[in-house]
């Protein structure tokens, strides 16, 4: 689904290059969760923006579906974002004052969607992410680990093949970023989302189908999980 070959950032900045992501070459399937771990300023979100197609590389290829993304055109990159993917950030990002279902549905009203509709088209997003009970609070009525929820049915609301997910833990204490990482893994293998998972939490290995670890720009790994470890769905096809 998403492929990127070889793929080559250097940032300029004054007479100093940084190598942000220096040939990486990895690929991410439908149905799968995978986990990328490394220092900060070890060139993740670079990663997860070229993969977004938001900022183009200085060479190599980032494929989603067989087609370019590097060098879409800002109309054909927003409409690509707006179709194939979901971002979920540490910071939630959510609307004060605005129920969660609204939240949750903002995506497709800035779309041009109708508030009702959008909420219709949302709210088996909310129920997904156990949050049925609480679709007309506001995210000041909720714990920080259901604000994140709320994000990720946002994310999820436009039934994106990819959700990129930059530090969604970062701000949540162990047990709810357990419950996240659980979730999002659990999206991906039950809805066939692909989803990349940038992470400092090394715990994050225990729910992805892969791991890979960036160091200063480049991939020090490819290893999938061990096949026992591995969902069933996924086993036959390693033997
Ligand atoms: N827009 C930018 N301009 C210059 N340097 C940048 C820019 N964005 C990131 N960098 C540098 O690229 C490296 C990788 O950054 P980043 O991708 O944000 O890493 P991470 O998400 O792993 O912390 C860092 O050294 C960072 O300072
Ligand atoms: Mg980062």
């Amino acid at each position: 689904m998403l492929e990127l070959r070889e793929v080559v950032k250097h940032y300029q900045t004054g007479n100093e290059v940084v190598p942000a992501v220096d040939g990486v070459s990895l690929t991410v399937e439908p149905g799968e969760m995978t986990a990328l771990f490394g220092p900060s300023g070890s060139g993740k979100t670079t990663l997860l923006l070229l993969a977004a197609g938001m900022t183009p590389p200085d060479s190599g290829a980032v494929l989603f579906k067989g087609r370019s993304v590097g060098e879409l055109s800002a109309r054909d990159g927003t409409r690509f974002r707006r179709s194939e993917l979901g971002f979920v950030l540490q910071q939630f990002h959510l609307v004060p004052c605005m129920p969660a279902i609204d939240n949750a549905a903002l995506k497709l009203v800035a779309e041009g969607m109708s508030r009702r509709a959008a909420r219709k088209r949302a709210a088996p997003w909310l129920e997904r992410v156990g949050l049925a009970e609480r679709r007309e609070h506001p995210p000041e009525k909720l714990s920080t680990g259901e604000r994140q929820r709320v994000a990720i049915a946002r994310a999820l609301a436009n039934n994106p093949g990819l959700i990129l997910a930059d530090e969604p833990t970062g701000n949540l204490d162990t047990s709810r970023a357990q419950e996240i990482l659980a979730m999002l893994a659990d999206i991906s293998h039950g809805e066939g989302v692909a989803v990349v998972v940038v992470t400092h939490d090394h715990e994050a290995a225990g729910f992805a189908d892969r791991v890979h670890t960036l160091r200063d720009g480049k991939l020090l790994d490819g290893t999938p999980r061990a096949a026992s470890t591995r969902p069933v769905s996924a086993i036959s096809d390693v033997g």
